[in-house]
């Protein structure tokens, strides 16, 4: 059925009282029986392309109690006074960044705005990790030269890489996604760890202190983890940097010429958190010009366009924004986003346990799992 609103979308459970609309389609079912179960009919769209906010107003129409929209969409003023008009009461990002939301419009609107963390944090730092190991053994470049039929045979030089255990590994944003790929570098790799972030990560440190007695107690060297004073320091320190902020104004562009100058010209750089923290113009000369220094990139500044000259160097891995899609985590997106709309839209309160675990089997818990301005809202 093609109707307003801008391409193909099918509706669910259109008898409800509580009318949603789901700007793309989610992957598993749970999400979907959590809308039902709250009385609501649900609006999907089927079309991959991203919805424009002109589509997006079109679709919400005159009555629309909550939508659940994505990452490539700006929520902005307008949408939420749109939403507000037509009677939204809870808007519920599908990814636990929401740089693409305008967090204090919604609230001046008096619209919740839902995302999704807690689900993401491993699947994101094993990607990290991937793109650590593919930038520094060289491993889609090396993959093009067989398949090109280049490979005449073992030679003691062919594709050196780099050595990870004893090295340095830095983190920069050392939240839940950046600790736990700071953890699996040192405990999978007896890396040093250096990070930096606002706040100490004692959690971390303890881990890397008591990892460290086990290790020396084997026989094996002890590993440290220390936080610098500031991200340069990081920069200059560390053989792997690996970039786990939130994009706001004061990390935009945050690696531009002048730092990545301070990085070891074989350092390896890592970003897993939105594309614009990196001035990929920047990173283009940089490596053109440093052909030992490599790159490992998730996400890019003008998703989904990059950079001129990017795909063409081959010390850059690049894959297109999935560090998040393993099956588990991107059901678990679903059915957390959901759980927040038919939360808010039955007047339960956010969730204050540690864990969002319980949303993703048996009974769901009567609380919002993750509302980003609920303390603004008084909820
Ligand atoms: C997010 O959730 O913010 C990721 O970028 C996509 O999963």
């Amino acid at each position: 059925m093609t109707i307003a609103g801008g391409g193909e979308w099918v509706v669910h459970n259109a008898a409800g009282a509580n009318r949603v609309v789901v700007t793309k389609e989610l992957p598993g079912e749970r999400w979907l029986d959590l809308l039902v179960s709250a009385d609501c009919a649900v609006e999907v769209c089927r079309s991959e392309a991203t919805l424009s906010g002109g589509e997006i107003t079109q679709r919400i129409g005159t009555k629309c109690d909550a939508v659940i929209g994505q990452l490539t969409e700006e929520w902005d003023e307008a949408l939420f006074g749109v939403l507000a008009a037509a009677g939204g009461r809870a808007y519920s990002n599908y990814a636990v960044g929401y740089n693409n939301v305008d967090v204090a419009a919604a609230t001046r609107h008096g619209i919740p705005v839902g995302n999704t963390p807690g689900v993401l944090t491993e699947t994101t730092a094993e990607m990290a990790v991937a793109l650590t190991f593919s930038a520094g053994r060289r491993i889609v470049e090396s993959d093009r030269f067989l398949r090109d039929g280049r490979f005449d045979g073992w030679l003691p030089t062919l594709f050196l890489g780099k050595r990870f255990r004893g090295a340095t590994v830095g983190v920069i944003g050392c939240g839940r996604i950046g600790a736990a790929y700071g953890r699996m570098m040192v405990e999978g790799f007896k890396m040093n760890l250096v990070y930096y972030d606002l706040y100490r990560n004692e959690a971390l440190e303890e881990f890397v202190a008591e990892y460290s007695e086990f290790l020396v107690s084997h026989g094996d060297d002890p590993v440290t983890c220390l936080r610098l004073e500031t991200a340069e320091d990081v920069l200059r320190a560390a053989d792997v940097v690996s970039l786990h902020t939130v994009l706001d104004e004061s990390t935009h562009h945050f690696v531009n010429t002048e730092r990545l100058a301070l990085m070891k010209d074989d350092a390896i750089l890592v970003n897993t958190s939105r594309g614009p923290v990196i001035d990929e113009a920047a990173l283009v000369e940089h490596c053109r010009t440093h052909p030992d220094f490599k790159a490992g990139l998730d996400v890019f500044e003008d998703e989904p366009d990059v950079k001129p000259g990017l795909a063409d160097l081959e010390n850059v891995t690049i894959v297109p924004h999935i560090a998040s899609a393993t099956v588990w985590t991107r059901e678990g997106m679903a059915t957390l986003a959901a759980a927040n709309v038919a939360a808010l839209l039955q007047g339960h309160p956010p969730w204050t346990g540690d864990s969002v675990l319980p949303f993703l089997e048996g009974d769901v818990p009567a609380a919002a799992p993750s509302v980003v301005n609920a303390a603004e809202l008084g909820l």
